[in-house]
């Protein structure tokens, strides 16, 4: 056998151009889609005129009044399909035509007049607490562990400060695309999308009280980082009223610009933390507020928040802590899932604090990180003791190692001395990212795998769990290959048809192979049972034979695991306390920049990073997951801004939205720590996130040393530089 490990199994269909997407099926009478959107940011809808003079023969339209159910599922629901009496954000779905061709569509939207009534928008989080009104508070926790009042009477400093966060755009590769093709009364459902099953319930509730069914097919995704979470709900339940209504298939296929403007992004945010600080600077107590901007609509704010609360701890041993985190309302496009869920944002305030402490008491920030550094036995502000799959360390060393972190301390400050027009900075991050879904989450989310072998012998593998580029297909063949001791070409992948896989939960917080990989190694061992086999002891020859007889004499083995969390792992969600996760990956990174004195650009040399993943499944793929986990980060950190006046995104695409490009990604080192979970396949834990989560704090920690001042926010654009340089303060 090939070494397994290498292998990437859909590298060769997407290299040559095989794979199909969405917009690649055949599909005979199809139409196209196109949405009519607000044009203001709140206002109450007048009126909707379709010109007389014109022939709307041609055209399907769906306006609100033929929507069934008109919310799409998600947490609170509070988010049309089609606006009906008010509009809440510039973009906002009011029409939905369609016919044959796209010139036509663009023809008749110009026959298409809405009127509106203007009311007072709220554009920012601060213009929507100025209110204060409850109703604009989307979510709300708190959590309280110890008495932070004590702790800052008693200490020798309080340091605090207010840390902003911009918006960021997913970049997938693939702009959103659906489809939905009627067929009697059930429409099949076919995207570029991560959760089939959400997409599902979203459905079976548009169309509840009617006759009509839905079925849900993920179409190989082009990259999704979260943008292909909740938003695919929408756009779904647009095509399905479309295809409904016209008795025909209907795509709906977004160009970049319109993706840009009008999906989902990262929430902004703005953190005030306040630290107690010894004369040492061990930090007796922290009290952080977090406000997200959420935009116009719920979406996944609550749990975005979640995230942000349990990561803004950082990787530091606390006591005396108060979080206060709230998801507000504003005028802008509805936020949602990114890679790292808020995690990002917190962490990001969290280091920035500890840079800040360093400069206050004049201390090297490595050694106020060190003093106030998480270890094995300490208990988070949670309760949530941390007392197993702990890599921190390792990886602080392994990081400190490779990038010769101390030594070019030295240089950089020797180097920037003397400089005429560069100035060179080496910065640390610490970051965390909880595995898999918030507290108990994943007990209610029961997610299901199943497994079947069938009289070939082969052995099929049935998920709802989506291939996005992060390379799930591959672990799941990996693991079941692995513990059954087979070769791949007898493992085959089931289609992500929600009429064929169970409902394993969403391809969402790194939870794939830690969550659902673990529920295969335990089919695979039930598998192996009803063989009379026992793992790895057995030829894949034997396997063969064995499953051969065995399903010539039985029928198919059909086998199905549900997960549970392990019984000690329980959480309050009123309190906050409890295991926030079942367990945490870890990583250390260091960035090395340069800033150019006459452009104020920042760019990153290098990168230095460890993460302990617990066990890779795929050491290739996870290098992969945290090369390009990295580089969506540092462009986070200091290149991609997105700018909204007025209520409206003003970036059409990659002109205005600048992303890192092949000429500045800098070398990353990346070593893997393995510090296995007992609860994850061969020890595994989650991957895909957590790249992103530390790679910003990393560089913004490298700027602040360049520049011996704090960084408060970013992305650190030249604009920040010049105005960190002039010490005004940059407004977006
Ligand atoms: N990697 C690629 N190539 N494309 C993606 O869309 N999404 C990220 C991450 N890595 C993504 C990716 C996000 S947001 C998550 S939650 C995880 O992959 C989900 O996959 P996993 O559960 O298999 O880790
Ligand atoms: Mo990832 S933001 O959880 O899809």
């Amino acid at each position: 056998m090939k070494n397994i490990s290498e292998i990437r199994i859909d590298a060769a269909s997407k290299i040559s151009g095989e794979e199909q997407y969405v917009r690649d099926l055949q599909i005979d009478d199809l139409l196209y889609a196109k949405t009519i959107r607000s044009t203001r940011a709140h206002a109450k809808i007048d009126s909707i005129h379709f010109d007389e003079d014109f022939n709307w023969e041609s055209f399907t339209i769906i306006t609100a009044k033929d929507v069934p159910n008109n919310y799409v599922a998600i947490i609170k629901n509070d988010m049309p399909y089609l606006a009906h009496e008010t509009v809440n954000y510039i973009g906002e779905p009011i029409v939905l035509i369609a016919a044959e061709k796209k010139q036509m569509l663009r023809e008749a939207e110009k026959h298409i007049a809405i009127i509106y009534e203007e009311l007072k928008t709220s554009l920012t989080i601060d213009e929507t607490l100025t209110k204060d009104d409850k109703k604009d508070i989307f979510a709300e926790i708190s959590l309280v562990d110890g008495d932070f009042e004590k702790a800052a009477v008693d200490a020798e400093y309080i340091i605090e400060e207010t840390y902003e966060t911009g918006l960021q755009e997913h970049v997938y590769i693939e702009p959103q695309c659906v489809v939905a093709i009627p067929e009697d009364n059930t429409i099949h459902i076919k995207g570029s999308m991560q959760c089939p099953y959400y997409v599902q319930n979203a459905m079976n509730e548009l169309f509840k009280g009617t006759e009509t069914k839905v079925d849900v097919t993920q179409i190989m995704t082009g990259g999704a980082f979260g943008g292909k979470e909740d938003f695919p709900s929408l756009i779904c339940g647009h095509v399905a009223l479309l295809a409904q209504k016209a008795q025909k298939p209907v795509m709906l296929s977004f160009d970049r610009e319109e993706d840009i403007r009008y999906t989902t992004k990262r929430h902004p945010s703005k953190i005030h933390m306040k630290a107690a600080v010894d004369n040492d600077g061990t930090i007796q107590g922290l009290n952080v507020d977090i406000l997200l901007d959420s935009g116009a609509y719920t979406t996944l704010s609550p749990v975005v928040l979640a995230r942000a609360v349990l990561t803004s701890f950082g990787c530091y041993r606390l006591q005396n802590v108060i979080v206060r985190g709230r998801a507000v309302k504003t005028n802008i496009p509805p936020c949602g899932a990114f890679r790292g869920f808020g995690g990002p944002q917190a962490l990001f305030a969290i280091e920035m604090l500890i840079e800040k402490i360093a400069h206050s008491l004049s201390e090297p920030v490595w050694d106020i990180k060190k003093r106030n550094l998480l270890s094995m036995g300490d208990v988070l502000p949670t309760g949530q003791p941390i007392d197993y799959s702990f890599g921190l360390p390792q990886c602080i060393e392994k990081v400190l190692i490779s990038s010769k972190y101390f030594e070019k301390l030295k240089e950089f400050s020797d180097y920037n001395k003397n400089s005429n027009g560069i100035l060179k900075g080496v910065g640390i991050s610490l970051a965390a990212h909880g595995a898999g879904f918030t507290g108990v989450g994943e007990n209610t989310i029961q997610a299901i795998a199943e497994m079947e072998v069938l009289t070939e012998g082969k052995v099929v593998i049935k998920t709802a769990n989506t291939e996005m580029g992060q390379g799930v297909d591959t672990a799941y063949k990996i693991i079941v290959s692995k513990r059954l001791n087979i070769p791949f070409e007898d493992i085959v992948i089931e289609e992500k048809n929600t009429s064929k896989v169970p409902n394993s939960g969403p391809t969402v917080a790194s939870r794939s192979t830690m969550i659902v990989g673990k529920l295969l190694v335990d089919n695979c061992d039930k598998i192996l049972e009803k063989l009379d086999l026992s793992a790895r002891e057995h030829t894949p020859d034997e396997f063969k034979q064995k499953a051969l007889s065995f399903v010539e004499k039985n029928g198919n083995i059909v086998v199905r695991t549900q997960y549970k969390h392990p019984d000690f792992i329980s959480f309050d969600e009123k309190t906050y306390k409890g295991y926030g996760y079942p367990v945490y990956s870890w990583s250390a990174n260091v960035a090395e920049i340069e800033i150019d004195l006459t452009s104020y650009q920042v760019e990153v040399k290098k990168f230095y990073t460890a993460h302990d993943v617990g066990k890779t499944i795929n050491r290739q793929q996870s290098e992969g997951q945290i090369q390009g986990g990295v580089l969506q980060g540092i462009g986070y950190g200091i290149y991609e801004e997105m700018r909204i006046k007025d209520g409206e995104i003003e970036n059409r695409g990659f002109r205005d939205y600048i992303i890192p490009t092949i000429k500045d990604i800098p070398k990353v080192h990346v070593d893997i720590v393995e510090d296995e979970y007992f609860n994850g396949p061969f020890g595994a834990k989650a991957l895909g996130e957590l790249p992103l989560v530390g790679a910003a704090p990393a560089v913004a920690s490298a700027v602040s040393f360049a520049m011996k001042k704090p960084v408060k926010k970013i992305p650190l654009t030249p604009e920040v530089i010049a105005s960190m340089i002039e010490e005004k303060d940059y407004e977006y």
